[in-house]
């Protein structure tokens, strides 16, 4: 089963090399799978599914008690998620919903312990609001781009870094880095 999840993200990374497809790459899906296996999920939350290869590098590390919900607005990459996820054979419960996260948050049930934000930039900080009832103390929230694209989500690290709701620290990888935020 690893063994297939590991054939399926060099296959997803193999055509990323020959089209452009925005995947979190190899190095931060180290660090992602780093720290889901540290706070032990059991329920996540990622917006921006793209193929899925972020939400097979946080699934491999997860048990089959645990459960993903991953929100993907273009029907198409939603469907080559779900194959690719299929695909990989990792054990948590996945689904993947096609839609606007902005529309789709809201309508979810449930607390999530893991939330990953890989969509648009200027919207990370409404996708926060609108789940952040639903995060108890210890959560953990990972933030993808969070040097690249830091004037775009600058109200979103604003608010983790001051609001004093969180303990936020922003971790470099390579050229960019992500902002990992824990609920207090
Ligand atoms: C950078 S890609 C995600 C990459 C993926 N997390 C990975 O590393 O494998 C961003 C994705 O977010 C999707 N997206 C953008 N805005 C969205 C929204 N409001 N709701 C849901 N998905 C959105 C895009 O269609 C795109 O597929």
């Amino acid at each position: 089963m690893k063994q297939a999840a590991e054939d399926t993200l060099r296959r997803i990374e193999q055509s990323a090399s020959r089209r452009y497809l925005p995947i979190i790459g190899r190095e931060k899906g180290r660090l992602l799978g780093e720290i889901v296996a540290k706070h032990k999920p059991r329920r996540v939350l990622e917006v921006g599914t793209l193929v899925g290869y972020s939400t097979i590098q946080m699934g491999k590390t997860m048990g089959s008690d645990a459960e993903i919900v991953t929100i993907e607005v273009d029907r198409d990459e939603a469907e080559v998620a779900r194959e690719n996820i299929r695909a990989s054979g990792i054990r948590p419960h996945v689904t993947v919903i096609t839609g606007d996260a902005l529309d789709i948050i809201p309508k979810l049930a449930g607390t999530f312990d893991l939330v990953f934000l890989d969509a648009a930039k200027h919207q990370y900080l409404a996708y926060l609001r609108l789940v952040e009832d639903r995060l108890g103390a210890g959560a953990v929230v990972v933030a993808d781009n969070a040097g690249v694209s830091s004037r775009s989500m600058r109200d979103y690290l604003e608010y983790v870094r001051g609001s004093g709701r969180y303990s936020s620290e922003y971790i470099p990888v390579g050229w960019d880095g992500v902002e990992v935020s824990v609920k207090q």
